[in-house]
């Protein structure tokens, strides 16, 4: 089997309309071939309508960073999922740890959100990921692949086939405490077990599973040289063009 290597920025809550225009036009014409490697951004909803413009008619492939599982309604504050579909939203991330931990977002919410993404044409970027806490005790594993269970109830094989899960370890996120190389495959090794356990090997052998938490120019070859790391979900390191830029080299 062969997965195409995957790598998105995720922006947080960073940039507005300007920093995020000019991010684009300085990348999207220096991105790799995108029969090598496929490159994309998740930017804050109030950004996507410039930086999809910016992005049009380029390789780079553009995310929202959440979305509710409705398409419309008294939901004040919310994102429909057919809008971003509508506006051209390639793929939606759902799941982060900061929303589970800030926002309240729960399993249920998770599984609700991706069937709301695959109704409106679109793919989601699912995200795990253990406390330093559930890690110390040694419970990674399981903790895990209970979160990737529940966020794939229900849906097709079909559609698991053509998802992405990112697994970041939360004590990895932002503190520049990347996991080790055999914990990001191993953990990676975990989701696409999970998925082979619910869904069968053949469509395990084809979801993109990334490793995210502190993945940087210096460090991403490492991950990506691992057979079940197939990207990377990049925060701090995607901010800037030149940083952003130089997590592709490990193509060449
Ligand atoms: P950092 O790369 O800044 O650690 O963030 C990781 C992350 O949360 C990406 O979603």
């Amino acid at each position: 089997m062969s997965r195409k290597p995957f790598i998105v920025g995720n922006w947080k809550m960073n940039k507005n309309p300007e920093e995020a225009k000019a991010f684009v036009e300085a990348v999207v014409s220096k991105l790799p071939s995108s029969e090598l490697v496929e490159v994309g951004i998740a930017v804050p909803a109030l950004v996507l309508s410039t930086v999809l413009a910016a992005a049009k008619g380029s390789n780079l492939k553009v995310a929202a960073e959440n979305c509710y599982f409705e398409n419309a309604g008294a939901f004040t504050g919310e994102n429909s999922p057919k809008v971003l579909s509508e506006m051209g939203t390639d793929y939606v991330v759902i799941g982060h740890s900061e929303r589970r931990e800030y926002f309240h977002e729960t399993d249920e919410d998770i599984n609700k959100k991706a069937k709301a993404i695959f109704a409106n044409g679109m793919l989601p970027i699912i995200c795990c990921g253990e406390t330093l806490e559930t890690y110390e005790a040694g419970k990674a594993a399981e903790f895990v692949g209970g979160q990737v269970s529940a966020a794939l109830a229900g849906l097709s094989e079909e559609q698991v086939s053509s998802l992405v899960i990112a697994y970041e370890p939360i004590w990895a996120i932002g503190t520049g405490k990347s996991a080790s190389q055999d914990d990001a495959q191993k953990m990676c090794k975990v989701v696409r077990d999970t998925v082979a356990a619910d869904f069968g090997q053949a469509v395990a052998d084809k979801v993109r599973v990334q490793y995210g938490g502190s993945v940087k120019p210096e460090n991403i070859a490492a991950y990506m040289a691992c057979p079940d790391v197939d990207g990377a979900l990049v925060g701090g390191a995607s901010l800037q063009p030149e940083s952003f830029l130089a997590l592709l080299d490990f193509v060449k």
